[in-house]
């Protein structure tokens, strides 16, 4: 059996690295690794193959940037090319980014079977770029592994039959606990100036928080305020930061010395910096998820989720961006009385096992 797993997007690369190596030792399998090249910098995607110890992708697309229909055109373009060359059996996506649909809508077209990983997941809010990329995807798709009881629920709502729906838990998790105790070795809170239990971690890239003027300075200005009472650490998405100085709003960000503003940090370092805050507050999918799991305060800056387990179970409060309603979220963290959370049922660093064992049954 060949099986193409299709990375492109930073969220992608921890989502397909415990998978694949199970499948790189499966015999009967020949699995590769296609990167379509959606992220392409040493930041956004080279230390994450390396730090998850990725192979080198076999095939890389090099897409780069670009609209909406620009980046999952070349992408589709590219990728035919690709599935005409390897004839897979089966291509695996995973998440949500343009490079997910645009693979899904190739193989599907070549009558070549699509397993989505993360499937099901509906913020029900389809401004969001990631919504339509999700609904496509899972309409199209042969298997839907799913994280989260709403992923089945939202599946079958939409006429997805029973059969095709498999719940397996995250393999996000998978990656978190494989890597953990080489990240808990790092020294990341010494070399930024910030100590364990007592600073925020801070990431924001969502298009409606970040390219709109109004909206960019208004989160700015509320980090501002958070950081007089906790100190800030903001490892910056290249989106936000082209944004803040498009719009003139460096200010916020070079004199306080109370945001403390870095490079997008690594795998390794990202999962420190997470485990170590006090606070994490950020517009994320994934971070969401990642610190239900370690029972570290979320607070996410969106009006929904696509992962309302993480706020029924988990760690995770949503919050419009109003800076009264987060200041006060905020003063609930530090005083204690913030909700721990539970870790939902099979996020216990397995879900990789069970797709293996799906897909070779
Ligand atoms: C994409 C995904 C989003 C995911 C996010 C994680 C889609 C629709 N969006 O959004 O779901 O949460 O990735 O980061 O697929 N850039 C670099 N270096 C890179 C890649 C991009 O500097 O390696 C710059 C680009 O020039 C661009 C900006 O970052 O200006 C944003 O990149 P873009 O590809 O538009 O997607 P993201 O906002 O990262």
């Amino acid at each position: 059996m060949k099986i193409l797993s299709v990375v492109g997007a930073r969220p992608n690369f921890m989502k397909v690295a415990p998978l694949h190596r199970l499948l790189l030792f499966k015999e009967g399998i020949d699995a590769k690794v296609i990167h379509t090249g959606q992220h392409y910098d040493e930041r956004m995607s080279d230390i994450f193959f390396r730090q998850l110890e990725l192979p080198e992708p076999d095939i890389f697309l090099g897409v780069g940037s670009g609209s909406h229909a620009v980046q999952t055109s070349k992408i589709m373009v590219k990728f035919e090319k690709v599935v005409d060359d390897e004839n897979p059996d089966l291509v695996i996506v995973v998440g949500d980014v343009n490079s997910t649909v645009a693979c899904t809508l190739v193989a599907k077209k070549k009558h070549v079977k699509v397993a989505h990983i993360e499937a099901g997941l509906r913020s029900f809010d389809r401004k969001m770029p990631e919504e339509i990329n999700r609904i496509v995807t899972d309409s199209i798709s042969d298997l839907l592994f799913v994280t989260e009881e709403s992923g089945e629920k939202n599946l079958q709502n939409e006429g997805i039959k029973n059969h095709k729906i498999k719940m397996v838990g995250n393999v996000m998790i998978d990656s978190l606990l494989h890597f953990q105790t080489k990240s808990q070795k790092l020294k990341v809170l010494e070399k930024l100036g910030v100590e364990k239990n007592n600073y925020g971690l801070v990431t924001l890239h969502r298009p409606s928080n970040v390219d709109d003027e109004q909206s960019l300075s208004q989160a700015l200005e509320i980090l501002q305020k958070v950081s007089k009472r906790i100190p800030l650490v903001f490892p910056i998405h290249p989106r936000t930061y082209k944004n803040a100085r498009k719009y003139g709003l460096d200010s916020y960000l070079d004199n306080n010395k109370k945001i403390i503003v870095t490079d997008p940090q690594g795998y390794l370092e990202f999962l420190n910096l997470m485990e170590n805050a006090r606070v994490v507050i950020t517009d994320s999918g994934g971070i969401q998820e990642e610190t239900t799991f370690l029972k570290v305060p979320c607070l996410t800056l969106r009006d929904n989720t696509e992962r309302p387990i993480t706020v029924e179970k988990g760690s995770n409060t949503l919050l419009p961006m109003d800076k009264q309603q987060i200041i006060n979220k905020v003063e609930e963290v530090l005083e204690g009385k913030y909700k721990r959370g539970e870790v939902p049922h099979l996020w216990d660093g397995k879900a990789a096992n069970r797709i293996v064992n799906v897909l070779l049954n």
